[in-house]
C-alpha cells in the first residue's frame, strides 16, 4: 500500500484513532517486550510485573521498575511521536497507548489514553495515596505503612476504566484506526482493532502470520514506525 493512499484515507477520515505499543518507543531507545532484544526475552513477566510479584516479591519488583525508570533518563520522543501529536492537533486524532513512558505527551499530545498506566508516577499500593517518584526509588514506605508502586497496570489488574472506556467509544465510532508497534499479544488491548467498523492499518516491523490471519487490516505497512509515519506525513503535505 502506498503512502498516497493512506494519506487520502487520513484526509477522508472524520474520526481517527491511533493505538500504539512498545514498538513506537524503540526508536527513542526503549526496548520493547517480545522482540529478540525485548524485555521478556530475559525476564519472565510473571516474576516482576504481576500483582503477586508486588505482594510477595517486592525487592525484585522494585529493582525491575527502578531499572525501567532509570532507563527513561535522557529519553526523548522521536519524529513519529511528533507527527502523531501534530495529527491530534490538526486532525483531532484520538491517541491510545499501551506504553507507560509518556513519550506521546512529551511530544506535545494533549490527551492520551494511557491504557497500561504510567511509570512516571507512583502511589501507595495499600491506601492509594500518590507519592513522589523519588520516594519509590529510595524504597520509602507510605505514612500508612504500605509499599509504593508505579501507576502501571500489572498483570492481574484491570485497565484504568476511564482510559479504556474512552478508547473503546472512540474506536467504535472511528472511520480509521492506525495500529502502530504492537505485537497484539496482550488482552484486552488486542481486541480493540476488531471493534471498529472503519478502516484499520497496521504499522509494524513485521506482521506475523497469525496476526494477519486474526485481523482484517485494510493495509499492512512493515518497517520502522518513524520512517512510515514520516512517509505518510510527507504524502499528506503533497496534497
Ligand atoms: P511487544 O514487544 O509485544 O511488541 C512490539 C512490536 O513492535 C513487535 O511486533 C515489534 O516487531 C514491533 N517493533 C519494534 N520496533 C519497532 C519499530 N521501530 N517500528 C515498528 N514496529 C516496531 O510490545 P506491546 O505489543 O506493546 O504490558 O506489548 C503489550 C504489552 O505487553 C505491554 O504494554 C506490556 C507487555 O507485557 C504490561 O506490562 C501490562
Amino acid at each position: 500500500m502506498d503512502y498516497t493512499t493512506i494519506a487520502q484515507w487520513l484526509n477522508e477520515a472524520r474520526n481517527i484513532v491511533i493505538l500504539t505499543g512498545a514498538g513506537m518507543s524503540t526508536e527513542s531507545g526503549i526496548p520493547d517486550f517480545r522482540s529478540t532484544e525485548g524485555r521478556w526475552r530475559n525476564i519472565d513477566p510473571l516474576t516482576v510485573a504481576t500483582t503477586d510479584a508486588y505482594a510477595m516479591n517486592y525487592d525484585v519488583f522494585h529493582d525491575f521498575y527502578c531499572a525501567r525508570i532509570a532507563a527513561l533518563d535522557g529519553v526523548t520522543p522521536h519524529i513519529g511521536h511528533e507527527i502523531i501529536a501534530k495529527w491530534q492537533r490538526t486532525r483531532q486524532a484520538f491517541i491510545a497507548t499501551q506504553n507507560v513512558d509518556r513519550l506521546h505527551q512529551l511530544a506535545g499530545a494533549a490527551q492520551v489514553a494511557d491504557l497500561h498506566g504510567t511509570i512516571r508516577t507512583v502511589r501507595c499500593g495499600r491506601c492509594e495515596q500518590e507519592a513522589a517518584l523519588q520516594a519509590f526509588i529510595e524504597k520509602e514506605t507510605c505514612t500508612c505503612g504500605g509499599t509504593l508502586r508505579p501507576n502501571v497496570v500489572l498483570f492481574g489488574e484491570r485497565l484504568p476504566a476511564g482510559a479504556w472506556d474512552t478508547t473503546m467509544q472512540s474506536i467504535q465510532k472511528a472511520d480509521l484506526v492506525v495500529v502502530i508497534g504492537t505485537s497484539l499479544r496482550v488482552y484486552p488491548v488486542n481486541q480493540l482493532p476488531t471493534m471498529t467498523n472503519g478502516k484499520c492499518i497496521y504499522i509494524n516491523l513485521q506482521c506475523e502470520d497469525d496476526v494477519a490471519a486474526s485481523y482484517t487490516f485494510d493495509a499492512i505497512l512493515t518497517g520502522k514506525a518513524g520512517d512510515i509515519l514520516q512517509g505518510i506525513d510527507q504524502a499528506l503535505q503533497l496534497k
